[in-house]
């Protein structure tokens, strides 16, 4: 697995362009199999997770090419209704299959999902919605098997605003007959981007965003020429980078709504945000000063996807800082990294207190999951002296050219490849 190698103590100068959202894609992509002709995805980063969904729609029988960035992908020939370990085990996502796959072919068989280690990630709510929508659902030997014979439109009622199953019943529903309401789902910008997404090819939804989700069933869905939002995450990355690095640094391609949370404590930190349309500078002097409070909540509350790196930031605040996770409850195990780096971080029943520390130093450190790896590379960035920063795969899982972008601002960081293939299975 590559290792990245980080001279900390560069200030960030210049622009850096955010690519489309993995969280978009990724239920985009299993939103393909529904659609009986040919998608065409513009400009698509190469996460790794997103190759791995590749790997499953050409398993099912589809056609994927790349033309440069662009991503052609034609399901007409679907022919397969499994997702089998071997490749299930890759990536998180693949659970969005087990909808529009039975929503095709009338039955699937999907492995458990794999994905990062943050803890329990069950998917009860997910097969939850397909009974509730009249599949027969069977778990046996590590499988799911979903029998959707009998898939007719009803009403569901999440009891928590889970992301991957909102978008799941939504892709199952858009093809089911009748008209689902899917009350109290998840609300994050990735939800509306699917809605624009399967609209686009057919669909007939409406309300992603609301507190409920209309979906009028319809027979087919026809190809369509599509962009994926921003990734929101990668924009919020690189903001916390530049208020730790100090330096100005320009977004383009990023989308300030989508990251008010954020915004709103990077501005105690004392940087300066200015946001356009779908630009965001960030300009970062001294020692941030200290943000409060975050505690991770669904959106519009503060991501998940975000704590690790704002962890990071708290390590060097001037002052101490509060984080409370409230969605993954092993998504903490950054801490024990960033405390080889001189971090002074307490932890309590699922609360960090982090005294920030003027100086933190260069170690050896292994991401632990993809947004704890993301954090450590930027208190990398910051340190006293040399860090490495290993299994950076997990990193690669959703974040595209990170170092190259790093370093084309003034970072100090390099890629070390190994040859060793490592399976996450
Ligand atoms: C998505 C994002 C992930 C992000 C997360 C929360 C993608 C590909 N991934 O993950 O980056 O961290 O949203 O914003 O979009 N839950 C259940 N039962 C279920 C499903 C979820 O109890 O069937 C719980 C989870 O354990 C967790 C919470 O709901 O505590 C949120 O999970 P969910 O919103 O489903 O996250 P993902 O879709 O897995």
């Amino acid at each position: 697995m590559d290792e990245f190698f980080i001279v900390g103590g560069n200030k960030l100068f210049g622009s850096v362009n955010i690519d489309g959202a993995k969280n978009s894609l990724l239920p985009i992509l299993a939103g393909c199999i529904l659609v009986d002709d040919e998608v065409l995805l513009k400009s698509v980063p190469r996460y790794s997770d997103v190759l791995a969904m590749i790997e499953i729609l050409r398993h099912l029988g589809a056609k994927v090419e790349w033309q440069g960035q662009d991503l052609y992908i034609n399901c007409r020939g679907i022919c397969a209704c499994d997702v089998p370990l071997e490749l299930a085990c890759k990536v998180r996502s693949s659970i969005f299959t087990l909808g529009p796959i039975t929503a095709r072919t009338g039955k699937a068989k999907v492995s458990y999902p794999g994905g990062c280690d943050i803890g329990l990630r069950p998917i009860d709510l997910h097969l939850a919605g397909l009974k509730q929508l009249g599949c027969k659902v069977i778990e046996k030997n590590g499988y799911i098997y979903v029998d959707g014979q009998k898939l007719q439109a009803r009403d569901y009622m999440l009891p928590f605003a889970s992301v991957g199953a909102s978008e799941n019943i939504m892709m199952l529903a858009s093809c089911a007959r009748g008209q689902t309401r899917i009350f109290n789902p998840a609300r994050e910008p990735e939800i509306v981007d699917l809605e624009r997404f399967l609209n686009g090819c057919g669909a007939k939804i409406s309300g992603a965003g609301s507190n409920v989700i209309m979906v009028e069933g319809v027979k087919k869905l026809h190809g369509c020429e599509f962009s994926v939002m921003p990734d929101r995450i990668e924009a919020g990355t690189f903001m916390i980078a530049c208020a730790m690095c100090e330096g100005e640094v320009e977004l383009k391609n990023a989308i300030a709504k989508d990251n008010e949370s954020l915004i709103a404590k990077l501005q105690k930190t004392a940087c300066k945000i200015y946001c356009d349309r779908d630009r965001i500078v960030v300009k970062s002097k001294g020692r941030p000063i200290a943000f409060g409070e975050i505690e991770t909540e669904v959106y519009p509350g503060f991501p998940t996807d975000l704590q690790a790196q704002m962890c990071a930031l708290a390590s060097i605040c001037d002052g101490y800082s509060l984080i409370i996770e409230n969605l993954f409850e092993s998504r903490f195990k950054h801490i024990g990294e960033l405390l080889k780096m001189g971090a002074d971080i307490k932890m309590k029943n699922g609360v960090c207190v982090v005294h920030g520390k003027e100086k933190i130093y260069g170690a050896e450190v292994t991401s632990t999951d993809l947004r704890g790896g993301a954090g450590l590379v930027l208190c990398g960035l910051v340190a006293e002296g040399y860090t490495t920063v290993r299994k950076v795969d997990l990193i690669d899982r959703g974040y595209f050219k990170f170092e190259e972008k790093l370093r084309a601002l003034g970072g100090d960081i390099k890629r070390i490849k190994c040859e060793k293939k490592v399976d996450n299975c």
